[in-house]
C-alpha cells in the first residue's frame, strides 16, 4: 500500500520536528540531567545524539522512504529487495510494541500537562513559594481519578488527531505550535538569567564531573537520545514513508536532530536556574519541571499568563509526538489488518489508555509497589520505571542496533547511495553506521545491565 506524500517538504521537517520535540525534550531531559551528574551526562548525550542518534535517524529515514509502508513492511520489503530475510520485518514488529507501551505513560504524562493548564490559569501558583507549589504537585500525585481523567483527555485528543489522517491532522498542529513554544522557552531561559541563579545551572548543566560517567549513565543518555529523536521504533520509518524523492535525507536529518537538541538545551536553562534559586533538588525526579517552573510563574509579572502558555504549548507539543507514536501502530493496523482508520485508531488507543492506567496508580496507590524488587537492581522501581527502563533503555537501543545492522549490512549499497542522495559525509555517516552505532550500543547495554 503506498501512502499519501506530504503535502510539501517543509510540512515533513516540521511533523518529524514536531514528533521528536515532545515531552522528552521539556519533560525527561531536565530531569535525567539532573539525576545523572548534570554536565556528564548532558555531555554524554551530545555524544550519543552526534554519533549514534543522528545516523540511526537517517537509516531510519531510508529504510522508510525506500519501503514507502509502515515500519513492519518496510523493513520487510527492503530487506527482500537486497536478498535478505523478511524476517527483518521484527524491526517493525518491535517498534509497535514500544509504541504501545510508551504511548501508555506518554499519554499520562501528556495528562499532567493537560492538568497543569487550568490550575495555573487560575492563579495558583501566583506568590507561592518553593513548598508550596510542590505541595500542590504532591496534591495532584495523589489523586488517581484527576490524574486518570487527564490521561483520557491527552488519549482522546491524539486518537481524534490521528484518526483524522495525516495531512489534516498532522500538519495543522504542528505549523503555529513548534515556533510557538520556542519562543516562549527562549522567554523563559531570558527570566531564568535575570532572575535565577543562572551561573550555577551553566555550570551543572556544562561542567562535566568525569568521574560521574558510568555505564548506567552512559546507557541513560543512550535511551534518551533515541527517546527523544523518536528512533528506534519505527517511527522515523513511518514518516520517512511519506516522504518525496527529491527530499535530502541527512539534511532533513540534521534539522531533526538540531532542533530537537536545542529545545532540550532551552528546557534545561529554563528549569535549572529556578531549581537553585528555588533551592529544590536537581535529582527530584519525574516531577522537577512540575515542581520548578510553577515556581518562577509565581514570581514573574503576567506569570498566570505566561504559565498557562508554557503548559498548553508544552502539551500541543506533547500531543505532536503522541499522534507519531499511535501513527506507528495504526499504520501497520490499517495495512496488515485491513482495519478501517477511525477503527485503528481508537482500538489502539483504548488499548494504551488502559496500559497507563498502570502508570497512573504508581504514582499513588502503588507507589510502593515494585513488582521485580527482588532483582538487584530493580529496587524500589514502580511500574512506571520499569516501563520507562523496558522501552528506552532496553528496547529502543536494541532497535536501533537491528536498524543500523539492517541499513549497514543488509540493504545493497547502491540503494543506500541512491537514498542517502549527493550529501557529503556519506563515508563517515557509514561509517558510523555500519560499525560505531551498533558496537558502542551493544557494549553500552551488555555493560550497564549485565557486567
Ligand atoms: N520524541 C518524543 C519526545 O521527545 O517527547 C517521544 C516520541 C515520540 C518517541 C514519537 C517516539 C515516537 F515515535
Amino acid at each position: 500500500m503506498v501512502h499519501e506524500t506530504w503535502s510539501n517538504r517543509a510540512m515533513f521537517i516540521l511533523a518529524a520536528v514536531g514528533s521528536a520535540v515532545g515531552l522528552g525534550n521539556i519533560w525527561r531531559f531536565p530531569y535525567l540531567a539532573g539525576e545523572n551528574g548534570g554536565g556528564a551526562f548532558v555531555l554524554v548525550y551530545l555524544a550519543c545524539v552526534l554519533g549514534i542518534g543522528l545516523p540511526v535517524l537517517i537509516a531510519e529515514l531510508i529504510i522508510g522512504r525506500r519501503g514507502r509502508c509502515s515500519a513492519v513492511a518496510s523493513a520487510r520489503s527492503v530487506a527482500r529487495e537486497s536478498g535478505a530475510s523478511g524476517g527483518w520485518a521484527i524491526v517493525g514488529w518491535l517498534g509497535i510494541l514500544a509504541a504501545v507501551l510508551i504511548l501508555s505513560y506518554y499519554s499520562v504524562i501528556g495528562g499532567w500537562l493537560v492538568a497543569y493548564v487550568p490550575i495555573t490559569a487560575t492563579g495558583t501558583f501566583t506568590g507561592a513559594d518553593a513548598a508550596a507549589v510542590s505541595a500542590r504537585f504532591g496534591a495532584f500525585l495523589a489523586d488517581p481519578w484527576v490524574m486518570t481523567g487527564a490521561h483520557a483527555v491527552f488519549m482522546a485528543i491524539t486518537v481524534g488527531l490521528v484518526a483524522q489522517g495525516v495531512r489534516k491532522g498532522i500538519e495543522a498542529a504542528v505549523r503555529v505550535l513548534m515556533p510557538a513554544l520556542f519562543l516562549l522557552l527562549v522567554l523563559l531561559v531570558v527570566f531564568a538569567m535575570v532572575e535565577g541563579a543562572f551561573g550555577e545551572a551553566l555550570a551543572f548543566l556544562f561542567v562535566p564531573d568525569f568521574s560521574a560517567i558510568t555505564f548506567g549513565v552512559v546507557i541513560e543518555a543512550i535511551g534518551q537520545a533515541f527517546f527523544s529523536l523518536s528512533i528506534g521504533m519505527g517511527a522515523m520509518i513511518t514518516y520517512g514513508a511519506y516522504l518525496d524523492r527529491d527530499t535530502s535525507i541527512p539534511a532533513s536529518a540534521l534539522t531533526v536532530a538540531g532542533a530537537d537538541t536545542l529545545v532540550a538545551i532551552l528546557a534545561g536553562l529554563a528549569i535549572f536556574p529556578i531549581v537553585f534559586a528555588a533551592g529544590l533538588d536537581p535529582s527530584g525526579g519525574p516531577g522537577l519541571l512540575f515542581q520548578s517552573l510553577p515556581f518562577a510563574f509565581g514570581q514573574m509579572p503576567f506569570g498566570a499568563l505566561v504559565g498557562t502558555l508554557f503548559f498548553l504549548f508544552s502539551l500541543f507539543a506533547a500531543l505532536t509526538s503522541s499522534i507519531a507514536l499511535l501513527e506507528i501502530v495504526v499504520s501497520w493496523a490499517e495495512e496488515h489488518r485491513g482495519w478501517p482508520r477511525a477503527q485503528a485508531t481508537l482500538i489502539v488507543g483504548a488499548i494504551s489508555f488502559v496500559l497507563g492506567l498502570a502508570t497512573v496508580l504508581s504514582f499513588n496507590r502503588l507507589s510502593g509497589f515494585a513488582p521485580l524488587g527482588f532483582l538487584p537492581g530493580l529496587e524500589g522501581k514502580t511500574i512506571f520505571d520499569l516501563l520507562d527502563l523496558l522501552t528506552n533503555n532496553i528496547m529502543l537501543p536494541v532497535g536501533g542496533i537491528l536498524i543500523a545492522l539492517l541499513a549497514g549490512w543488509v540493504m545493497k549499497q547502491s540503494v543506500i547511495a541512491e537514498e542517502y542522495g549527493a550529501g557529503v559525509l556519506r563515508g563517515p555517516w557509514y561509517l558510523m553506521l555500519r560499525y560505531v552505532a551498533p558496537v558502542a550500543i551493544g557494549l553500552v547495554l551488555v555493560f550497564a545491565f549485565i557486567a
